[in-house]
């Protein structure tokens, strides 16, 4: 509103100027003075200038007045007719850069009117500083920015004008700039920045200059600005490693993603130009498969598990390149060191096996070797086999250990070995192996063969098959297949004479001892046969046993009766005298057995009698003895038939008949004769004839001398039967039964009986030696009557003989 007022205030202005031209072509007056004067300093004496007469000033209302309704700048003292300052006035504010600053005021005078118009014209003074419309100049060099380059400066400014506006300007002393003022085209000054010296962002990255702007006033007056200069980066560095070789060790078998070695290459650009990435080298394809390498930081790392053992050193060529390709190369030797991962190796080089066990201590039985792919300690290699068994090593050449014997060996008590070899290094931890070797030890024939006992007896009885099995022996050899197979064969023995072969033969391989022949106890109680073992080795090896053969009796052989005379044979007659009375012993019937024991114990009986109660018999004894007195009624001839069995199982027997005459007279023999003439064997021979003969002549003699004896011995009828049965008394059962008598006399009835029995071949000289060396005991009785018994047996011999 107070614009537009102003601008109505101008067009009213123009039309009254026109107006007041016309008027005022005379009587205007203008003054110059300079701005900023004090409110009330005389500017000039108006009245004076205009000729007015001044005590009339205050009578006439002069004024000054402003055209339109503008301030009103000056004031007119009425008393002296001065103009004066009224208000501040700022030349800048009013006129800014124009070059003539006019106001326009009038003084207006009234009765009559008159108006003067007043022209101010302001003057400058230099009261404004250069001064620049920005704090700080921001200015972007590249460091690759030749020198004389112009860098344009902003302009300063000057509210003042003229004289007082700027003038010139000035930098701070630098080394890389100066400055060059330029006029403009509308008169003002400018500056540039011109280099004098090349920049090098890496050594100075920015600088502060300061810039001064000076007016031409008086005094001069200025206004600074600051100017930062930022250097722009070139590439124009390359990176730069921080070592030119990396030396690093590497433990074998790092695990995966160990850092090795951290790369550095530092490059003074900045940016892209600055940043360095990394790559390794030509001719790194090996390493490429074990490391690999960071490419922004340059960290190399493990790839795959590096073995010491099969490469030790690894050099790297490592680049280095920033972003607009500048490189660099640097080296990195990776040493890696050895780390204990190789367990020992045992190989066999030679086992000499099967051993003989007869190898004496200290013999090589093998050769071993050791490796170790460590290096140093860890390489090397301790070696033991395990305790208690009789090898040990020894060490050889290097690496070499030989395995020797220690002690004897004994395939019997050990047969095997499995010896464990361990191998240890000296690495930290140790790692050891272990390989076990089965050693067998070879069998020598170091072993005889021994028999299960050391004496074998055997109990055969008598009467066996030829053939059946006797005992079996058996011997054990520890040695191995035919080192150890045993075989029996018989020693040559001779058995009474014969061969032991032909007693009994040995099955070879069970040891089965079997009887060849059927054996008589009777003839051979017992013999030894001496038993070979002996293994098939080579030499062979050999041990003997005795073996005892016991022959046991079987009752096998009848009793026989030595007397009287077996039944059919017999015609002898015993005498009774009439006045016998009852107990008297009347005759005794003598029989033996060849067989021993309960088989040769003998008993009697009567199994018929004519007279059933006239005589007994004693049941062991064999006598025969009137059980009463004899009477005249009892029949003279008495016929006994007794029968002797053994006490064997089945016990065997024999019958006899027994003769008995009462009768005190020798007269009645011839019947006595007739009676066994009746009796006598059709089948007598000529030479049985003889026989009779001479025995009815021996007992001719026999009764005479009886007869002659009891006419002497009246009185002990009894002595002559005492005397004649005292001869056989010496055989009854408790005495025969014994095995090992040595009654040479039971030898001969022995003797006799097989002769009976008809056993008269090669026997007979065994029997014979039998008999040998007996002693015939000083038995005064048998002395006595061995005449008779003689002639006895040697009728027996003959009537069996006759027989045959
Ligand atoms: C040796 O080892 C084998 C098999 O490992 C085994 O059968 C044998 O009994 C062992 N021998 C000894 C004497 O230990
Ligand atoms: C038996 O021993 C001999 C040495 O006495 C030896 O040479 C042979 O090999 C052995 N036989 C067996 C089967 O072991
Ligand atoms: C039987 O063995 C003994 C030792 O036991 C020995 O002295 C003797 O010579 C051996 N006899 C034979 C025939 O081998």
């Amino acid at each position: 509103m107070g614009r537009k007022g102003f601008s109505a205030a101008g067009l009213t202005l123009g039309f009254s100027l026109f107006f007041m031209v016309a008027r005022t072509a005379f009587g205007d007056v203008s003054y110059s003075f300079p701005e900023e004067m004090k409110r009330g300093s005389v500017i000039g004496n108006i009245a004076k200038d205009l000729g007015l007469d001044v005590n009339r000033l205050s009578a006439r209302k002069a004024r000054i007045d402003t055209e339109g309704n503008r301030k009103r700048y000056g004031d007119i003292n009425v008393n002296t007719g001065e103009l004066t300052v009224a208000e501040r006035i700022d030349r800048e504010g009013l006129c800014g850069k124009k070059a003539s600053c006019i106001l326009k005021h009038e003084l207006v005078l009234e009765n009559p009117l008159e108006i003067h118009k007043i022209m101010l014209s302001i003057e400058d003074i230099n009261d404004n500083s250069p001064r620049f419309k920005i704090d700080l100049i921001e200015i972007e060099i590249a460091e690759s920015a030749y020198k004389g380059a112009v860098f344009l400066l902003d302009e300063a400014v000057d509210a003042d004008i003229g004289q007082n506006s700027v003038h010139s300007y000035s930098l701070q002393t630098n080394e890389h700039f100066v400055l060059n003022v330029r006029s403009s085209m509308d008169g003002g000054k400018y500056s540039e920045l011109v280099l004098e010296k090349e920049l090098d962002r890496e050594q100075q990255q920015e600088l502060t200059l300061v810039l001064t702007a000076v007016d031409g006033g008086t005094p001069p007056r200025s206004g600074t600005v600051a100017i930062h200069v930022t250097v722009l980066d070139a590439n124009d560095n390359a990176p730069v490693f921080s070592q030119s070789v990396y030396k690093v060790s590497l433990p074998e078998n790092s695990p995966l993603d160990t850092v090795v070695v951290t790369v550095s290459a530092t490059d003074a650009d900045e940016g892209q130009n600055g940043k360095v990435t990394y790559a390794l080298g030509q001719g790194s394809e090996r390493v490429e498969e074990l490391f690999s390498l960071h490419k922004d930081g340059g960290e190399i790392t493990v790839k795959s598990l590096v073995d010491f053992e099969e490469e030790t050193t690894f050099e790297l060529k490592v680049l280095a390149k920033d972003g607009s390709g500048l490189k660099s190369y640097c080296k990195v030797i990776i040493q890696i060191t050895d780390v204990n991962d190789n367990a020992p190796i045992i190989v066999l080089k030679s086992l000499n096996n099967p051993l003989s066990e007869n190898a004496l201590p200290g013999t090589e039985v093998g050769i071993i070797n050791v490796q170790d792919r460590d290096s140093e300690n860890m390489g090397r290699v301790q070696c033991s086999v395990q305790q208690n068994i009789p090898f040990e090593l020894v060490p050889s050449l290097k690496n070499y250990f030989s395995l020797v014997t220690t002690s004897e060996l004994d395939r019997e008590l050990v047969s095997d070995y499995n010896i464990t070899i361990t191998a240890t290094d000296e690495g930290s931890p140790a790692l050891s192996s272990s390989k076990t070797i089965h050693l067998s030890v070879a069998d020598v024939n170091d072993n005889p063969p021994v028999f299960e006992e050391q004496v074998y007896s055997a109990h055969v009885k008598e009467n066996n098959k030829p053939g059946s099995s006797v005992c079996t022996v058996a011997a054990t050899d520890l040695d191995w297949r035919q080192n150890g197979t045993v075989v029996y064969s018989l020693l040559p023995f001779d058995v009474s004479g014969a061969p032991v072969s032909s007693f009994v033969s040995i099955n070879g391989d069970t040891g089965v001892i079997h009887a060849v022949r059927s054996f008589d106890y009777e003839q051979l109680k017992s013999f030894k046969v001496l038993v070979l073992a002996r293994d098939n080795g080579s030499p062979p090896l050999s041990s003997n046993v005795t073996v005892s053969v016991f022959i046991s009796d079987e009752n096998d052989n009848s009793p026989q009766i030595l007397y009287p005379s077996p039944e059919g044979n017999s015609f002898m007659t015993e005498m009774v005298p009439k006045a016998a009375q009852s107990g008297s012993l009347v005759s005794k019937v003598i029989a033996v057995d060849a067989d021993s024991g309960q088989n040769a114990w003998l008993s009697y009986h009567i199994v018929k009698a004519t007279d059933p109660g006239l005589f007994t018999i004693g049941e062991h004894s064999g006598e025969i003895r009137t059980q009463r007195d004899i009477s005249e009624s009892d029949s003279t001839k008495q016929n006994l038939i007794v029968s002797v069995k053994d006490n064997g199982q089945p016990s065997l027997s024999a019958t006899c008949a027994v003769y008995l005459l009462i009768s005190d007279n020798l007269a009645e023999i011839p019947e006595l004769k007739d009676m066994s003439y009746d009796e006598s064997s059709s089948k007598l021979t000529f030479y049985l004839i003889i026989a009779l003969v001479s025995v009815s002549t021996f007992f001719l003699t026999f009764i005479i001398i009886i007869l002659a004896v009891r006419f002497c011995h009246r009185r002990k009828p009894r002595l002559l039967f005492d005397g004649a049965v005292a001869i056989p008394s010496a055989y009854l059962p408790p005495n025969y039964a014994e095995v090992e008598g040595t009654g040479t006399l039971r030898s001969t009835y022995n003797y006799d009986a097989y002769l009976t029995t008809g056993s008269r071949t090669s026997d007979f000289k065994f029997i014979t030696s039998y008999n040998e060396g007996g002693t015939l005991p000083a038995d005064l009785t048998v002395k006595k009557t061995r005449t008779s018994v003689d002639d006895l047996e040697r009728l027996v011999i003959s009537v069996n003989d006759s027989q045959v």
